[in-house]
């Protein structure tokens, strides 16, 4: 429910001589859903403060929670005091010129070079339902969705007369869920170009900072490890200056209470719905308040905004938790599974794939995928996925990116006849492209150079021996896309993997004119959004996976697009534990793309039990990922058996709710985790040991999300126990030694 309330405040205060009244009109925005309250205020002069974000609270004067009684502010006749209340106060969307010191949310530079900007109210409007994120001349902007009766939104407008713009914030609340979405968008309504020098997608100010900050950072096969850091003063910050959301630094990043943990504690969760660059910072400032931003990151970013165009900022999505960080991510598992991933897909099982990638890397040929189809297709695995390598004469990665041509010498007759005898075998057939990359030894670079991301006359970093294609020129996405076109049209394709392998380098255009050459960050980024758009539009029943070096673009720009994305290329399924536990913190399992692949891994050079891998595999959408025909005849044995635990427990694995029941970051010795399904009936737990322990013959792992009262039969002892045993006496789990894995099955009996 949105609410406005008109109040006063009054506060005395010395001025000129004496002890004086004061009192100034202030009107509060209140967003509620019974779960958690957004309040911002209106003060007299036309400031957006902000003013409540927490656990819900009754529908009450909230206004003194702007604390302006407590500082000198008199707006009305006496502005000497206003540069304290600019740096101590607490704003929605906070600029840069005017006395704030901290970090802002936007910055313009006017037609006169001035970079002054001071926002103040000018209308309010609300609607049930959410509306999309719209910019002039943009097909696509991705961001989570709602039907009437599932949000509620409210639209602020503020503007600047000086330099003629108007800001537009849009913020909703979810109707069942702890959860606002903002954004932001700059019109600029005057006669002169201006420049957005920074365009940040939210603010949130607290009057403490007594927070750790969570963020996720790793490296190529080591993403998304969970970090945590005291807030101290000044800044702290997590962000991308690659193109891509990146391996370093995932788009998100949480303030936790000191005490918070998995069960307890409150926990703000950011995640910024964006595939490019990206900034998440928190400032302490003097006194102690904190200042959390976050947006497209305003490092070499300039965008010129000419009369009646407009600039929106990506989706942040904010999430609350008063009941502990496990809570913070079922909240965000819950927002994604129902209100950002869409398509056919969303909700079904996915089909159990093997993808030949690890298994033959470019050394194929037709006869081989058939084999490896063959094989699979007898064991219960349910779709082919030709990897790298079937196109131009690439047979290693120095070649033919952007000739999506089939290369007949691997594949002879052409993609469909292989197509054709895979789906005789009743399997799907997928297939990867990398269709954001041109190598330099390949007939599309021969005849476009220019269409490569450069600067004339500067030497062109190569990466994997390929350069990125300028997706900001319609004329470079339309070319690509006509090329997927031709290869989906030719065969029953049912799958793609979108993989996209290297960062951004001399970053200019050939295509844009000189004052928009700092744009290309974000007109790149845009770009792939609207090809992705049009694949998943025109082709709707593709399962659209995507890739970056595994999981260097893993957010939730993409997870609009794509239900599911490569976690990482490293398949150990012993690393796995901390890659997916760190991706869980707010991306749901049945995003997660995840594959038992061969030993010793070929990231690490482990070798792990086959059946652990099946069981870490199974956190995600499960997969395979070696040569089938080749493995050991005991491991090639166990998969029906790994797909039949697949199709039983999927169901809850998907849909249900996680929890996290040990922490690898803080004791790498075992992992453990379970899903709970949403009546609380059925739970799935899943243990591995990492390091066998003399001192640890077995383990006590306490379950949770259970119902209390309710009873519980453990299907593979057949120990019936109340929840709350189970919950608060645990279930004893025997450690067999290193890498073993043990899943269980609880079901409710009443
Ligand atoms: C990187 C991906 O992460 C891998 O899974 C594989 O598709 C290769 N690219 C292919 O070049």
């Amino acid at each position: 429910m949105i609410t406005e309330k008109k109040s006063t405040i009054s506060y005395r205060k010395w001025d000129r001589g004496a002890d004086r009244e004061f009192s100034e009109e202030v009107t509060v925005l209140r967003m509620d859903n019974g779960l958690i309250t957004y309040a911002c205020g209106i003060t007299q002069e036309g400031y957006l403060l902000h003013c409540y974000y927490g656990e819900s609270i009754g529908d009450d004067d909230i206004s003194y929670l702007m604390r302006l009684a407590e500082h000198p502010f008199t707006p009305n006749g006496n502005n000497r005091d206003r540069l304290v209340f600019m740096d101590a106060r607490y704003f929605e969307f906070p600029c840069h010129g005017t006395g704030d010191y901290r970090e802002p949310c936007l910055m313009v530079l006017d037609e006169d070079g001035m970079s002054t900007c001071d926002l103040r109210f000018r209308s309010y409007r609300t609607m049930k339902g959410k509306p999309a994120l719209r910019q002039k001349g943009v097909s696509c902007i991705p961001a989570t969705y709602a039907a009437g009766d599932e949000a509620e939104t409210l639209i602020v407008t503020l503007e600047d007369t000086h330099c003629d713009i108007t800001v537009e914030l849009t913020y909703t609340m979810f109707a069942d869920l702890p959860a606002v979405t903002r954004s932001a968008r700059v019109i600029n309504r005057g006669r002169n170009d201006i420049r957005i020098q920074r365009l940040l997608s939210g603010c949130v100010d607290w009057d403490r900072s007594n927070f750790d900050m969570i963020t996720l950072n790793g490296n190529w096969a080591r993403e998304r490890a969970v970090e945590r850091c005291r807030l101290h003063h000044g800044k702290q910050s997590v962000e991308s200056t690659r193109g891509i959301s990146s391996h370093q630094h995932n788009p998100f990043a949480a303030l936790v209470s000191h005490d918070a943990s998995e069960e307890v504690g409150e926990a703000y969760g950011f995640n910024l719905v964006y595939s490019g660059n990206f900034l998440a910072l928190t400032e302490v400032a003097a006194g102690g308040n904190a200042r959390f931003v976050m947006g497209i990151n305003p490092y070499d970013f300039s965008w010129l905004l000419r009369p009646e165009e407009d600039l929106t900022a990506p989706e942040l999505v904010m999430v609350y938790s008063n009941r502990g960080i496990g809570a913070m991510s079922r909240a965000f598992h819950d927002l994604y599974r129902k209100h950002l991933i869409r398509g056919q897909w969303k909700d079904k099982m996915r089909p159990v794939l093997i993808n030949n990638w690890e298994a033959t890397y470019f050394n194929f040929n037709e006869e081989k995928i058939y084999q490896i189809a063959e094989t699979a297709s007898k064991l219960g695995i349910e779709m082919l996925v030709l990897d790298d390598g079937w196109f131009g004469k690439r047979n290693y990665d120095d070649c033919s990116l952007g000739d999506w041509v089939v290369n007949e010498e691997k594949l002879r007759g052409g993609l469909k006849p292989l197509v054709d005898r895979i789906n005789a075998l009743g399997m799907k057939f997928g297939l990867w492209f990398e269709p954001e990359m041109v190598s330099p030894d390949s007939d599309l670079y021969r005849a476009h150079p220019d269409w490569a991301i450069q600067i004339i006359g500067r030497d062109m970093t190569q990466a994997r021996e390929q350069y990125v294609l300028d997706y900001s020129n319609e004329e470079v996405r339309d070319f690509v896309y006509g090329e997927i076109r031709a290869i989906l049209d030719s065969a029953n394709v049912e799958y793609i993997k979108w993989d996209m392998n290297r960062a951004l380098t001399e970053v200019g255009s050939t295509s844009l004119p000189r004052k928009r050459q700092r744009e290309l960050w974000h007109r790149y980024v845009l770009g792939v959004y609207d090809l992705m758009n049009r694949l998943t539009t025109d082709y709707p029943y593709l399962l659209l996976e995507n890739c970056s070096s595994g999981g260097a673009r893993f957010d939730p720009g993409i997870l609009y697009f794509s239900p599911q994305i490569w976690t990482s290329d490293d398949t150990d399924a012993i690393e796995r534990l901390a890659i997916q536990s760190g991706t869980s913190i707010c991306y749901p399992a049945s995003t997660m793309g995840a594959h038992v692949s061969d030993c010793p891994n070929h990231a690490i050079g482990r070798t792990t039990p086959f059946a652990t891998r099946g069981d870490v595999a199974l956190m995600g959408t499960f997969g395979y990922e070696l040569d089938v025909t080749r493995i050991p005849e005991a491991d090639r044995e166990a998969i029906p058996g790994q797909v039949a635990k697949f199709k039983k427990f999927n169901s809850i694995i998907r849909n249900g709710d996680m929890y996290r029941l040990a922490n690898i970051f803080e004791d790498n010795s075992y992992d453990a985790w379970m899903f709970v399904t949403k009546d609380r009936k059925e739970a799935f737990f899943t243990f591995v040991q990492v390091l066998n322990h003399p001192s640890y013959p077995a383990r006590r792992i306490l379950l949770r999300g259970l119902d209390a009262d309710r009873f519980y039969r453990n299907e593979d002892t057949g120990e019936v126990r109340l929840g709350s045993t189970w919950m608060q006496g645990g279930v004893i789990v025997g450690a067999f030694g290193d890498f073993v894995s043990k899943s269980m099955h609880f079901t409710a009996t009443n």
